[in-house]
């Protein structure tokens, strides 16, 4: 429930300003072949929001040459929405294909066989498949596999799929891109606040850090309006850098407003965690978002998510704090943060 959540863990960017200026770098090179371009910002019918038809959610072009441009629309979009696109990216299309194509597989299996991969009932940990498809009211609508991906001791292939055959390839290779992504990322945010490219990364343990993907399975619901596939949350976790299948469905909270995530063919969706936010010491949001389901669509999504080694300290970065910028977060080793967060117990 996001209400018990302290007020500088939900995003609240100070009011009229607005993000128009960078939303395409270098828009030459890149050409959605969507129908649905130009994006436009849906309307949300639920909840009283209506969404200011300048903004939407800024994508990055990752190719432009001018490398200062492209780590300063990834801070500002940081900071500002805690969510962006980006394009061009360097993972390749065929890659992102394949990994759609064995998830895919993976969910249509019979229901006997993903359970060869099934989440324990009496694990504390959640690495596995779960599955909770009920036409509840307020339930969430979902099937999902979770497992570690990084480091490779921690990998347990108990939870990767045999199924399709091609399954682990496929993710080992995907893993190695994200994890160069995610580095550079890292490395973008980590100069916004002035620092060494390596300070957040190493902040998180550095090569200890953990990778974890997630695939959910959001199958269409017959009563979309009373179900959510998530409900309302910030990430745990460092950062998420998400592939989707062409069902939109992702909205996230900015401003007072709900906005809907315009599907971007060949982005990569990155939404910044509760980790960033507490070791920028604020300055970059931890966005709040839910993931909504549709009547006769499905929908699919495959975050991977950079988390922070259980046992480092998740505090601000030391270099940071000054008598003007005092620590707005308490140290917390990184395990007890997610055992807290997960239950929803306070955190300060
Ligand atoms: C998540 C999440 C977004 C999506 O798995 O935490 O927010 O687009 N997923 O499915
Ligand atoms: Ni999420």
């Amino acid at each position: 429930q996001s209400s018990k959540l302290k007020l500088w863990e939900r995003p609240l960017p100070p009011h009229g300003q607005h993000t128009t200026t960078f939303h395409y770098l270098n828009q030459t090179s890149w050409r959605p072949t969507s129908p649905s371009f130009p994006f436009t910002i849906m309307e949300v019918k639920k909840d009283q929001h209506t969404s200011p038809p300048s903004e939407m959610i800024p994508i990055v072009d990752l190719s432009n040459p001018d490398e200062e441009l492209v780590s300063r629309a990834v801070v500002k979009a940081s900071q500002e929405w805690g969510i962006f696109h980006v394009v061009n990216h360097g993972i390749s299309m065929d890659l992102i294909r394949r990994l759609k194509e064995v998830g895919s597989q993976f969910f249509e299996l019979p229901e006997t066989e993903k359970k060869a991969v099934a989440k324990p009932d009496d694990s504390q940990d959640f690495e596995g498949y779960t599955r909770n498809l009920k036409y509840t009211e307020g339930e969430v609508w979902a099937e999902n596999l979770f497992h570690r991906i990084l480091p490779q001791s921690c990998i347990n292939y108990k939870y990767w799929p045999r199924n399709p055959p091609q399954y682990r390839e496929v993710t080992e290779e995907y893993t190695k891109e994200t994890k160069k992504l995610s580095e550079r990322l890292l490395g973008f945010l980590s100069e916004g606040l002035g620092l060494r490219h390596e300070a957040l990364k190493e902040g998180l343990g550095g090569e200890k850090s953990e990778y974890v993907l997630r695939i959910n399975n959001f199958p269409p619901n017959p009563q979309p309006d009373a179900t959510l596939g998530l409900p309302e949350h910030t990430d745990i976790v460092a950062l998420a850098l998400i592939v989707t299948n062409e069902v939109p469905g992702l909205q996230v909270f900015h401003e007072d407003h709900w906005f809907d995530v315009q599907y971007v063919p060949s982005s990569i969706t990155v939404t910044v965690g509760d980790q960033i936010l507490r070791l920028s010491n604020g300055k970059y949001k931890n966005v709040l978002h839910r993931v909504t389901v549709d009547k006769e669509k499905q929908r699919m999504s495959w975050p991977v998510f950079v988390d922070a080694n259980p046992d480092v300290v998740i505090r601000p970065l030391p270099e940071l704090i000054t008598g003007d910028n005092p620590s707005m977060f308490k140290p917390i080793v990184c395990k007890d943060f997610k055992y807290r967060r997960l239950f929803k117990l306070p955190v300060d």
